[in-house]
């Protein structure tokens, strides 16, 4: 039915109404990239009364939607209504911890609610689409952007991307809060060059079919994503954005995706830049022929698309695929049902905060946590411990909030202060020296503090004082997200110093990382007797971090990206090639660093707890050739309940396509009483068990394959069977 509505509708529409559909505009406050160069608010005003406007973003509320929607519905010739485009990443109003941390949680299930609860929250600011999941596989600490996706692995990648689609589009796309998703960016966006955003991309086939592609396409075929968006960079010499390869023949040919492809802010014009159009006009034809059929911020559509039509140099036909996609997609949202279903402001009012979001975030932000050390059972603490916290980020309501945070209210985190505050904890607290000392803005530079250490000496005299010294360090919300990159993974500023000081009045510490990637903290995990990664954890920060500190949640995430010793590793990650000389072997001819070791700090998967968890009688059976069943039992064999993520790698041993080492193919999170054992099975099919090659094609081939499963990437009971 809503096939026909759409070329009823299209049939009506002239072609400037047509390209007015596959242009947006940035709304009139915020902006999430750099301020538009031209396209004054009067100008977009008439353009959107015109019906040349077929989208917004960064408009939201309920009544501000309203009154944009009713531009288009009322004022133009045919009504058809606008679509509102957000970055609903990590929560809305109520937000939760940064898409990295969430994935420490290998927890589909929260993961999708949290993904709900933000759809819930941003429907009832009036929005109908989020510009999320950010589903680019990165193995490159140094891109800010690791922040916004699932971490270094494509299996869990794909799990949590179809989780985070399906929240944000609920079972019925019709109701009035769910909303569409965006599978971003497409693609190759996380493989920049030396982890410098917007950076040139190359990859081979091979990489693209096996690692950047999978979560893509498990968004379409797993979970019916609506929307795509294309990226900044080039690869392989073209830009994302213009790229027929990537848009016409893999997405909407070989995977048949049905919605539409949205560009990122001004990709279409910075082709210029690239060196890859000569001109506005040249980008627009380019983009629209590739496949890309909404303009985010370009201009490019909306001012030349005509004109290159009516001159022959564009076929309409394409200009009739990118709307009848988009008109899709507001049929099926309900849009012209009703324009203003999201526009409740009753409903704003109640959704908002809702306690329930409150509640799930908190629950969310404790399954993030991840335990890196706990050597002589340091944590959790007790109360009557004499405690004594160091740390700018302690007292910091904003940076637990992350990056791409746009609709939250600044300052609305629970500081870890308040956090222990509120769980009744004694204890003193000197900030020890500032982070950062300029101003912290989405779109300014951040200044990190790198010379005043004068609030050295009264943290010293705190940790001299102290039993325990809580040393809350890392990086500030706007260390990671766009344009964030860094050369350099240490803490940042004088952190660094200001722990080995203190380390040097007081061993006993217990570090309490904030950050949006991971870090270099190699001479911390050498000192330091106990590590909790807490990341951005958003608005209920300081309530996760305070439970887990003194054993109330126990902890139970696991690192969803290898965490390097030196920056000069990366990038670093679990599934690589074997080279031909895995060594160590002689004595210098192997693949090695003559001055830092080849192995991560902490690898992929890891993660520990305040209990411990014995694996034992692993089993394999061959069932046919393409089913193999894996069995391994896991005891809790400590004194309290935990969470274990049980995790299974599998290495096709020899193939006619060098496999990796080790690739995640199963994982499953189990709860355990002390003492209780459960049994876990896992069923690898064709699907775990294949591969492609550069053409493309999935292969399945015989012989060895060898299996792990244990807690970590690293640490496993091992077997081996064959596939005749
Ligand atoms: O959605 C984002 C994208 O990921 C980066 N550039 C801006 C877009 C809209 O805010």
């Amino acid at each position: 039915a809503i096939d026909k509505q759409v070329e009823d509708l299209l049939a009506q529409m002239t072609l400037e109404e047509k390209v007015g559909q596959m242009n947006q505009y940035n709304g009139f406050y915020d902006v999430t990239g750099p301020a538009p160069s031209e396209g004054d608010a009067k100008a977009k005003y008439e353009h959107i009364k015109n019906g040349w406007v077929g989208s917004m973003l960064n408009v939201r509320g309920a009544k501000e939607v309203r009154r944009m929607q009713s531009l288009a519905v009322d004022s133009s010739r045919l009504g058809i209504p606008m679509i509102f485009g957000f970055d609903v990443i990590h929560g809305h109003k109520t937000m939760f911890p940064i898409p990295l941390a969430e994935a420490a949680s290998w927890d589909l299930k929260a993961i999708e609610q949290s993904a709900r609860i933000g759809a819930i929250e941003a429907s009832a600011e009036g929005l109908n689409w989020t510009f999320a999941p950010m589903v680019d596989v990165s193995r490159d600490a140094r891109w800010g952007r690791v922040m916004e996706g699932a971490g270094e692995d494509t299996y869990l990648g794909s799990k949590i991307g179809v989780a985070r689609v399906k929240g944000f589009q609920g079972d019925d796309l019709s109701a009035n809060n769910t909303i569409a998703a965006c599978a971003k960016h497409f693609a190759g966006y996380g493989f920049a060059e030396a982890g410098m955003d917007y950076n040139t991309v190359d990859m081979g086939t091979v990489t693209y079919y096996n690692v950047i592609f999978p979560p893509f396409k498990a968004a379409i075929d797993e979970a019916d994503v609506k929307t795509f968006m294309n990226s900044f960079n080039i690869v392989n010499g073209v830009p994302s954005t213009a790229n027929k390869y990537l848009q016409r023949d893999i997405l909407k040919g070989e995977w048949g995706f049905k919605g539409f492809v949205i560009s990122d802010w001004s990709s279409g014009r910075e082709m210029i830049e690239h060196g890859y159009a000569s001109s506005l006009e040249h980008a627009a034809e380019l983009t629209v022929k590739a496949g890309s059929d909404m303009d985010m911020e370009s201009y490019a559509y909306v001012k030349h698309l005509v004109d290159l039509v009516k001159a022959g140099r564009v076929d309409e036909s394409m200009v009739d695929d990118a709307v009848r996609r988009i008109l899709r997609v507001k049929f099926e949202l309900g849009l012209f049902d009703d324009p203003y279903k999201y526009c409740n402001e009753k409903r704003e009012k109640e959704m908002i905060y809702h306690p329930e979001h409150i509640a799930a975030a908190l629950d969310m932000a404790k399954k993030s946590i991840v335990l890196l050390k706990n050597e002589e059972a340091t944590l959790p603490l007790k109360k009557s411990h004499k405690i004594a916290v160091i740390g700018d980020l302690a007292d910091d309501k904003d940076s637990p909030l992350g990056n791409w945070r746009m609709a939250a209210d600044d300052n609305t985190a629970v500081s870890v202060l308040e956090g222990l505050d509120a769980y009744g904890v004694n204890y003193t607290y000197t900030e020890g020296a500032k982070l950062v000392t300029g101003p912290t803005a989405f779109s300014q530079e951040l200044t990190v503090n790198t010379t005043d250490r004068s609030g050295f000496k009264h943290a010293l005299k705190a940790a001299r004082e102290a039993e325990v010294v809580v040393m809350v360090l890392g990086e500030h919300g706007l260390h990671s997200g766009e344009a964030r990159s860094r050369a350099k993974l240490g803490l940042p500023g004088v952190q660094q110093e200001l722990l080995e000081a203190v380390y040097k009045v007081n061993t006993n510490i217990v570090l309490v990382l904030m950050n949006g990637r991971p870090l270099t903290i190699t001479w911390a995990d050498e000192h330091v007797p106990a590590i909790v990664e807490a990341w951005q954890l958003g608005s209920q920060t300081g309530h996760a971090v305070a439970q887990v500190l003194f054993g109330d949640y126990n902890p139970s995430g696991k690192l969803p990206m290898t965490f390097p010793r030196h920056v000069g590793q990366v990038p670093i990650y679990y599934n690589q090639f074997r080279t031909g000389r895995p060594g160590p072997r002689n004595e210098v001819f192997w693949p090695h660093y003559m001055d830092e070791s080849e192995k991560p700090l902490y690898p992929f998967g890891y993660g520990l707890s305040y209990t411990q968890f014995q694996y034992t009688d692993l089993e394999v059976a061959v069932k046919s050739k393409h089913q193999v069943e894996v069995a391994v039992k896991v005891t809790n064999i400590g004194d309290r309940a935990g969470e274990e993520v049980v995790q299974l790698y599998l290495h096709d041993k020899v193939a006619s396509v060098v496999r990796p080492v080790k690739e995640l193919k199963g994982f499953e999170k189990i709860k355990l009483e002390p003492e209780q054992t459960i049994k876990v099975v896992f069923k690898l099919t064709e699907k775990e068990m294949g591969f492609y090659n550069g053409m493309g094609d999935y292969l399945m081939e015989p012989g060895e394959f060898e299996v792990m499963v244990g807690c970590n990437s690293e640490e496993g009971l091992r077997d081996v069977f064959v596939i005749e």
